[in-house]
């Protein structure tokens, strides 16, 4: 079941949990996500399994464009759909918003979020050299912008 995220302290560290898990070193500290819940524009939603929750998304509402900062699903709980069915969940929030498209950047070696967002109806708009930090996890720091109009 997915569900808007509500701030709370629990909520956070669950967020937190899945950060770790997914991104290691690169995870959204316990305050980079309370600061997520404190920017105006920034909404989050996660998929909740026997009251946990198992993966999620944070889009920013940025006027005509809603912005897809980040997206994780435990690992054992990939490859259900999951990351799917936020996506759906996210443009249907952004349309409601008044947005006209979703836009997102992604590590151009990062085969199975670009092979999902591509399956989701995101097309490559460019390419981003170098804007990612340098790290372990992918062997480039180039991004691609995807864009979906909604
Ligand atoms: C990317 C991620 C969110 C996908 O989550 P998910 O819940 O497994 O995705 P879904 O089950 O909805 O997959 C939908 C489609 O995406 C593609 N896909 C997903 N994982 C893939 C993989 N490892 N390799 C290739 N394609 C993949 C497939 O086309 C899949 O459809 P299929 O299962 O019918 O073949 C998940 O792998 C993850 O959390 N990765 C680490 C965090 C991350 O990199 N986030 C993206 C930051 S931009």
């Amino acid at each position: 079941m997915i569900d808007k995220l509500n701030f709370s302290m629990q909520t956070v560290f669950q967020l937190n949990k899945i950060e770790k898990e997914c991104f290691g070193k690169e995870a959204w500290t316990v305050s980079n996500l309370i600061g997520e819940y404190q920017n105006e524009f920034s909404h989050l939603f996660g998929e909740v399994a026997d009251g946990s929750i198992v993966g999620y998304v944070c889009v920013r509402i940025m006027y005509e464009e809603a912005q897809i900062c980040n997206i994780a699903v435990f690992p054992e709980f990939r490859r259900q759909g999951i990351a799917t069915r936020l996506l759906q969940t996210v443009e249907d929030f952004a349309k409601v918003q008044g947005c006209e498209r979703c836009e997102l950047e992604v590590n151009t070696a990062n085969t199975a979020a670009v092979e999902l967002y591509k399956k989701c109806g995101y097309d490559i708009a460019g390419t981003r050299p170098n804007f990612y930090r340098r790290t372990k996890r992918y062997a480039t720091r180039d991004a691609y912008t995807m864009v979906k109009q909604l």
